[in-house]
């Protein structure tokens, strides 16, 4: 009886306060959800060397040694794309058959599902999966989830192409549809530029790469052919997209995120999560998408991984839930929280945040996944539980995680079926995260077809996948300075290439590529065996002759070079062409204390500026916005190529080149000083805004001038919308690709000082050299609302002004006086 009654308390967890049971009577609802038994296809994974007779592998093993498999794609394939009219998204309440079969586990089973359990966890020494440990995982632990790829223990196991990878899941798809709670597994992997973990894949620029093309056609299709690698190699679920907006420009993850703008990164989170999941319910060459990092993650006070933010409830609303509510708005299917608290409250087990916040308020109704160990560390870290008992009961009992990611803790379940045996958990509780978790498996295909499709397999590194790559490489790359013609430069010259980065595939890529923190040293980019372009190999195809190169200074910035010699290359130079990098690194292993860099390298720019007569041409590859300083003057041209990963080589050469003119926007503020690393542009008006480089900066080669701009209205009015129109003229001789970015300022706002400038609205569009294009948007005011500190919604009225692409030169701006009412 009390099973029972508990039961149906679930349902009305489940389904919401409004339930009647029509549906429980209704026997087409009653359809038992059942795994098909069939076999996986048999993809042949080729085996190891062995050395001798050693099983074991050496640590670092080599990937061409650990996995042969070269891959020999189709250039060209075609997928279903992602139909609006057709789209089947997520369910706001679970299905009668998954609420059955909930119904019917046991509680052992349900608490499995619960649980993500890290690769690493079930590999042998040998590196290939240990069938002993899987089997006590799935079948006597009932592991539901697992994580990441086998390259993150300590880079030991290497990358897997997508064939050993679909080997791998597959296996253990078929232990677990026979054994254990007898459901498929759901793996979640960091694929989030690129199918980054998956040897062959195509990799992209980084998302603030993606935001700097101002394409949201970019971010759609990069997550698409994400997706689609991913669930090749036989996974479902993809720890992205990003939703955090840049807020401290010393965070380590800001390259992950789509800039600082929070409604270029809502327009881009949206897109992507549409390609992420594409026809949710059907299209079954797509993943579940996992925004995160659910709340606040991106703005410590001191700009480390992981530290304390205190953020206002307002502010929550105004700059840092937008883009979050643009995924759930697209339908996405997980989200992930934040690491650590949030205005002193641990965020994993907040009933404010994670029930009140993100369920009811933003009616999330997906799963909820911890970032990496979050409730253990509550315990080992936070020091804000006694024990892990104390921290699950905190979690479940007023939050609302669903799947606890505690990696190297397979016993997490038996937790929770001991607290549900001595009530301190209500099952009910555990019912309402299992629905969510095996509504997630059903919605993706699991228990039709938990295996990969071979046919998948061919499209992974496909030709027409990396000409994606290097186009939206090259729509990433901003041009920010450009003075006394230094570029484009041209094949005649005598240029001098300076920096370590020129000659490295794993230097453009950033983090999450190949391992966590990216390749190891020792690997270097043997790693990549043949998938990318340097910028040297870019650049030696272009001038079809050798080039001339001296590294310089190390990736940190070290003097690697007497410096004499390389003043006296750059003697007989035209121009030198030096490129800043930073080693890639993510989270805390990217913390910094300063945004300067070694004075190492500051020093020889500032030897080459005195010494020679050669233009200085500075190219940026870095994770972040590091300091100038005397550099900014120094260099008559300044390109910004942040993360293009490795189809970027090219693109950058190609750039410099002038075979093609750029086309992309900063998406955040480059700063000038450290003091000004929380600056972000929408600052309030009349506070200082003085950075080395403002939010939007960015120009062509082209001289691109800009018409007035017109207005179908003279004020601007509640329900009445204005178009603001421009007309933009190529007076170059490339073609270009513009973005036309609409800021608005409301110059007056009664009580509340009103933001610098903010976007309300973006368009890109081609202009050939000699003609003219019209952009259109629309001018609302509820672009103009704002939260009040009692969190109402509100507008106020007062004059604004239009500017077309703010801090570039060419904007232009016109006045509209706006009304309340
Ligand atoms: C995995 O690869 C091995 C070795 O080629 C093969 O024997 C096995 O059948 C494959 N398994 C699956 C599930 O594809
Ligand atoms: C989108 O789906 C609708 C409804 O199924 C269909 O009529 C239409 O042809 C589809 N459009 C494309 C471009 O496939
Ligand atoms: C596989 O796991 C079992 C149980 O933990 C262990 O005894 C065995 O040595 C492992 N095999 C390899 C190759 O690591
Ligand atoms: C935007 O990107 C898509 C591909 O992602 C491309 O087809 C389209 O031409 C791009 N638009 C512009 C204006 O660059
Ligand atoms: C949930 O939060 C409330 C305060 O809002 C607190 O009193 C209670 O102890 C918490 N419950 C658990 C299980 O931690
Ligand atoms: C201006 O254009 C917008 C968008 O097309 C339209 O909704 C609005 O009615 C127009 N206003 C006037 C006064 O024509």
């Amino acid at each position: 009886m009390r099973y029972l009654g508990l039961y149906h308390f679930a349902i009305l967890y489940l389904q919401g306060a409004s339930i009647h049971c029509v549906k429980c009577s209704n026997p087409s609802f009653s359809k038992r959800l059942r795994v098909k038994n069939f076999t996986p296809p048999n993809i042949p994974a080729i085996g190891i060397k062995k050395i001798g007779d050693v099983t074991c592998l050496p640590d670092r093993y080599l990937i061409q040694d650990y996995d042969p498999i070269k891959l020999n794609p189709k250039p060209q394939y075609t997928i279903s794309d992602y139909n609006k009219s057709d789209y089947v998204g997520p369910n706001a309440k679970i299905d009668q058959d998954v609420i059955d079969m909930v119904q019917k586990m046991s509680l052992e089973e349900k608490a499995g599902q619960m649980a993500q359990i890290h690769a690493g966890m079930f590999l042998g020494c040998d590196g290939l999966l240990n069938i002993t440990q899987i089997e006590y995982l799935i079948d006597t632990l009932k592991i539901g989830s697992f994580l990441d790829h086998t390259a993150n223990q300590g880079g030991r196991w290497n990358i897997n192409s997508p064939q050993r990878f679909a080997n791998l899941t597959n296996t253990i798809q078929q232990i677990a549809i026979n054994k254990g709670a007898k459901i498929p597994i759901i793996w979640g992997i960091d694929s989030v530029h690129g199918a980054n973990y998956i040897k062959g894949a195509t990799l992209f620029p980084q998302p603030t790469n993606i935001a700097a093309t101002f394409n949201v056609s970019h971010a759609y299709h990069a997550s698409r052919i994400t997706a689609k690698d991913t669930r090749a190699a036989g996974i479902h679920w993809a720890f992205a997209p990003l939703a955090d907006i840049n807020q401290n420009k010393l965070w380590s993850r800001n390259f992950e995120n789509f800039g600082e703008d929070p409604y270029l990164a809502g327009e881009m989170v949206y897109n992507s999560v549409k390609g992420y999941q594409g026809n949710y319910k059907k299209d079954r060459t797509r993943v579940a998408a996992c925004v995160k990092h659910f709340i606040a993650y991106s703005n410590p006070y001191n700009g480390k991984d992981q530290e304390p933010r205190y953020v206002s409830e307002n502010v929550l609303f105004e700059y840092i839930l937008p883009p979050f509510q643009k995924a759930i708005e697209a339908g996405v299917a997980t989200t992930m929280e934040a690491y650590g608290a949030l205005n002193n409250q641990d965020i994993v087990s907040s009933k404010a945040l994670l029930r009140k916040l993100l369920r009811d308020t933003l009616n999330f109704k997906g799963v909820l996944v911890t970032d990496w160990d979050e409730i253990e560390s509550k315990v080992f870290k936070h020091h804000s539980a006694f024990n892990l008992e104390d921290a699950i009961v905190q979690t479940l009992g007023n939050g609302s995680v669903d799947i606890s990611m505690t990696p190297s803790n397979p016993k997490f379940p038996e937790y929770i079926t001991k607290l549900v045996r001595n009530n301190e958990i209500p099952v009910a509780r555990i019912d309402e995260s299992v629905g969510r978790i095996l509504q997630l498996k059903k919605d993706l295909g699991l228990f039709d077809n938990p295996f990969s499709d071979p046919g998948l397999i061919d499209t992974v590194g496909s030709l027409q996948d990396k000409e994606l790559a290097a186009q939206v490489a090259r729509d990433s790359i901003i041009l920010l300075k450009n003075e006394r013609g230094a570029l484009p430069l041209q094949t005649n010259e005598n240029v001098l290439f300076i920096g370590p980065n020129v000659n490295s595939i794993r230097y453009l890529c950033g983090a999450w590529t190949m391992h966590w923190q990216g390749p190891s040293d020792l690997e270097g980019d043997d790693i990549y065996d043949g998938y990318g372009t340097t910028i040297l190999q870019g650049i030696e195809s272009i001038t079809k002759k050798s080039i001339n190169w001296i590294q310089g200074y190390d990736i940190n910035g070290v003097k690697a070079h007497d410096y004499d010699d390389v003043l006296r290359a750059a003697q007989k130079a035209d121009k030198v062409v030096f490129f800043f990098g930073e080693k890639p690194s993510t989270e805390i292993a990217g913390n910094i204390n300063t945004l300067n860099i070694n004075p190492d390298q500051q020093n020889l720019v500032d030897l080459v500026s005195k010494y020679t007569k050669a233009q200085i041409v500075l190219v940026l590859v870095q994770n972040r916005p590091l300091l100038l300083e005397k550099s900014s003057k120094y260099a008559d041209a300044i390109v910004n190529a942040m993360l293009p990963c490795a189809h970027g080589g090219l693109a950058i050469a190609e750039m410099l080149y002038g075979k093609y003119s750029p086309s992309a926007r900063l998406p955040y503020t480059y700063p000038k000083y450290d003091y000004q690393s929380s600056v972000a542009y929408y600052r309030p008006i009349w506070n200082e805004y003085e950075p080395e480089f403002a939010f939007g900066a960015g120009f062509g080669y082209n001289d691109i001038k800009y018409s007035e701009i017109r207005m179908n209205d003279t004020r601007l009015k509640p329900g009445k919308p204005v178009e603001v129109s421009i007309t933009a003229t190529n007076n170059g001789k490339l073609s270009q690709l513009e973005p036309v970015i609409m800021f608005a300022m409301q110059a007056v706002r009664r009580e509340y000082s009103p933001e610098r400038y903010k976007v309300r609205a973006f368009d890109k569009k081609l202009i050939e050299p000699g003609s003219s294009v019209e952009y259109k948007f629309i001018l609302t005011t509820d672009q103009f609302k704002f939260w009040t500190v009692e969190l109402n919604h509100v507008l106020f009225e007062g004059p604004i002004e239009v500017i077309i692409n703010a801090g570039n030169p060419n904007q232009v701006n016109k006045w509209i006086y706006m009304d309340e009412n």
